[in-house]
């Protein structure tokens, strides 16, 4: 059903938040866990739909999975070779992670299966997955597009590669490892530059051998997993929104919750801090096989960077919210080399750059990034009002609906029904906290 955000200008951000669980995380919780031997509990798991997923599919493929009650799931590990042929395609909504690491991890099976998605997910890139699977000895069939549905065949044995990725991409380099379980040998992947690397310590916890060497990382495939409880963390790319929202809105003073604080997702925190932002972090601590903190955030006054390459990939889910900052921001800020973004749920370059011009700021898209005219020097107010659509982009919805802390008028952000895939409860909790929003069913 669609559903409006409509959000009225001004308010502040304060308090103490807990964001939901980490996506990321969540996936691989209920993957890895499935085909473990024994009993995996879960804790804080992403009751998002996206997640929910993979959940679902891996119930239709025989594993008994307890829950989801209040973030709780018990999955009852089959073991490696302990999955069955499910009835009918595995559904997988709008979700790139579900579909991109399961196509790996149901390569190495022994029936048939058909991974759909919704409009979106069916015309983002596969063959990124499928073509070095099909390397390992994978049959996979796409579209002619290369894209979704993916019809995967029993493989006669899959065989370990040696892969050198060409895009930064932690599902790719997921997806190979997974199917490395079911591989003959060692499957070894390089990455251009570090990307998430939850796989690698979930794989490790329940005791399996991950070995990295500099941007390379192997596994050698046959070998077993031992269930262990997983507590998943506050995912900071839900708490990118509070981060920018906080940082924007002047007498914010707002703290998030045992945030996941890995190194390979820090780059909204990195960015934000070379813009200016006051971002304090508390109580670091190490839950289970990922770090994790509290962030004490005070509104601060914003200036445009040049944001280094590097850290493209360590915040590439958090660039529609860190351009709200940058618009908010005192002089340029200059994006480039983050093509990635125009192959993720919507065109995000397109989709923000169309969104920004219709609330007044200047944005010049790129090819593979965005030039923002910051406003953050005419005080008070940064956005006009407006309806801004969001493409049935979740991360898009939250980012402008954040910007209504600095707008002139009442932001209507458009189909915003999808925040509900990784983020249920964002409005609840986004009122809560200060900004004046409501859901309209349309
Ligand atoms: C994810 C990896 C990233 C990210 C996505 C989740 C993951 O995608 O954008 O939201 O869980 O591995 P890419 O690997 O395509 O960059």
């Amino acid at each position: 059903m669609p559903l409006h955000f409509l959000v009225a200008p001004g308010g502040r951000l304060s308090g103490r938040v807990r964001v939901p669980g980490d996506k990321s995380v969540s996936h691989r919780a209920i993957m890895l866990g499935a085909i473990a031997d024994g009993t995996t509990d879960i804790s804080g798991f992403l009751e998002g739909a996206d997640s929910l997923a993979t959940l679902a599919a891996f119930r239709a493929m025989g594993v008994r999975i307890d829950g989801p009650e209040q973030g709780r799931v018990r999955v009852s590990g089959v073991g490696l070779h302990g999955l069955r042929a499910p009835v009918g395609a595995l559904d997988m909504g709008n979700s790139g992670t579900s579909m991109r690491l399961l196509s790996g991890l149901l390569s190495g099976q022994s029936f048939a299966v058909t991974l759909t998605g919704d409009a979106s997910l069916s015309r983002r890139p596969m063959r990124r997955v499928t073509e070095p699977l099909a390397r390992m000895g994978a049959l996979i069939d796409s579209s002619e597009q290369g894209s979704a549905p993916l019809h995967i065949r029993p493989a006669d044995g899959l065989l370990g590669i040696d892969y050198a990725m060409p895009v930064a991409s932690a599902q790719v380099k997921s997806s190979l490892l997974l199917a490395g379980l079911y591989a003959r040998g060692e499957t070894c992947v390089s990455e251009p530059a570090p990307t998430r690397d939850h796989t690698e310590r979930m794989l490790t916890a329940l005791g399996y051998v991950v070995r990295r060497s500099g941007n390379r990382v192997c596994l050698t495939g046959g070998r077993r997993l031992t269930a262990a409880p997983i507590a998943v963390p506050a995912d900071i790319s839900s708490s990118a929104f509070f981060l920018v929202g906080a940082s924007i809105a002047p007498g914010s003073d707002l703290t998030l919750e045992q945030v996941g604080l890995n190194p390979t997702r820090v780059g909204v925190i990195n960015i934000l801090r070379a813009m200016g932002a006051n971002l304090v972090i508390r109580n670091a601590r190490e839950v289970g096989a990922e770090p994790v903190a509290d962030i004490h955030v005070r509104a601060a006054a914003l200036r445009g960077i040049e944001i280094p390459v590097d850290q493209v990939p360590l915040a590439i889910d958090e660039f529609p919210a860190l351009f709200i900052a940058a618009a908010c921001a005192e002089g340029e800020t200059l994006l480039t080399g983050a093509a990635e973004l125009r192959v993720k749920e919507s065109d995000r370059i397109a989709v923000m750059a169309e969104g920004l011009s219709t609330l007044g700021v200047r944005a010049e898209a790129l090819s593979d990034g965005i030039r923002i005219y910051g406003r953050g020097r005419e005080a008070g107010t940064v956005f006009g009002g407006g309806q801004v659509q969001s493409y049935d982009d979740h991360r898009i919805a939250m980012s402008f609906a954040m910007a209504a802390l600095r707008s002139a008028a009442p932001i209507e952000v458009r189909d915003c029904a999808n925040v509900n895939t990784s983020f249920p409860g964002f409005a609840t909790l986004a009122a809560g906290a200060g900004l004046v929003i409501s859901e309209q069913a349309a």
